[in-house]
């Protein structure tokens, strides 16, 4: 299993490292299976799961469901738990609480928070209790209504210097990793060689020790035209209408089901080959 010592020597051995999110227990499998070794149950699952605009509404309890989900599905990855808008913002007593309920309940190994100064408070208590901390600065989108939109940020020299400020204080407070999101290559790039723990980017260059992706944007299930930072490695969703489309046509002109897929009186298929009796949703 990939814990976070595997991830400090990804750094260490310049060996540069994926990580995907994941909201169920399905993709959650194959992605463990594809080798995936970090799998983040992200609170952009209110944006891409339940259709919000922005990370904001979603709820403790709503994550929880989906960690619980993705760690009944995934074996080897390193399962990190995104702590959602207003989950640890109330008080230590609070933040402890959610990441406790990530491990106790969601069955995730380790946390993310967004943004520095108190958040690096918040990483050495975490960690001090044994629950490790994956901070996440640059475009952070809990800030969305601070930043004006969903922005690039670190462009000016005092916010890049922000940045990295904030960057050596979670690496001091004992994060044991940091997503950087939407920030121009050359601050990625600065802050990534000043720290010893390995950084994350998502649309911050290639100069991050990893890279991580929003799942349906990886395998192309959201639509339209892609944020520059996105590389679509599938396009599901043309493949799903396509398969829709099949779908219906077969019912229409009465080729589904097909004798393959019928029950008979005495319990097997008319196809002779078919062993597939059993009634469950879900193959494997
Ligand atoms: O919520 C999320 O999925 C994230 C990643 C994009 C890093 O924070």
């Amino acid at each position: 299993m990939t814990t976070v010592l595997d991830v400090q020597r990804f750094k260490d051995e310049s060996r540069r490292f994926t990580m995907l999110t994941a909201y169920d227990f399905l993709s959650a499998q194959i992605l463990d299976q594809a080798g995936i070794p970090i799998l983040l149950v992200g609170d952009s699952l209110g944006m891409v799961m339940l259709g919000y605009p922005t990370t904001l509404p979603v709820t403790m309890d709503e994550m929880i469901h989906h960690a619980k989900a993705v760690s009944r599905g995934a074996r080897q990855a390193l399962l990190v738990g995104d702590m959602p808008f207003m989950s640890y913002h109330s008080s230590t007593e609070q933040a402890i609480e959610s990441a406790g309920r990530f491990v106790k309940e969601g069955g995730m190994h380790a946390v993310k928070l967004e943004g520095g100064g108190r958040i690096a408070e918040l990483t050495q208590r975490l960690t001090g209790m044994g629950i490790p901390v994956m901070g996440h600065l640059g475009l952070t989108p809990q800030f969305v209504h601070q930043m004006g939109g969903f922005k690039v940020q670190g462009k000016t020299e005092a916010q890049a210097a922000r940045i990295l400020a904030d960057a050596r204080e979670l690496e001091a407070a004992g994060a044991f990793s940091l997503v950087l999101e939407g920030v121009p290559t050359a601050v990625a790039s600065r802050v990534t060689k000043s720290l010893r723990i390995p950084t994350i980017g998502i649309g911050a260059g290639p100069q991050t020790d990893g890279q991580v992706l929003v799942f349906h944007d990886f395998v192309g299930l959201t639509t339209g035209k892609a944020p520059k930072f996105v590389k679509r490695y599938a396009n599901l969703a043309d493949e799903i209408s396509r398969a829709a489309q099949r779908f219906s046509d077969d019912v229409r002109n009465g080729t589904f089901p097909g004798p393959e897929h019928e029950y008979t009186a005495n319990g097997s298929t008319p196809h002779a080959e078919s062993k597939r009796d059993e009634v469950k949703y879900g193959a494997g």
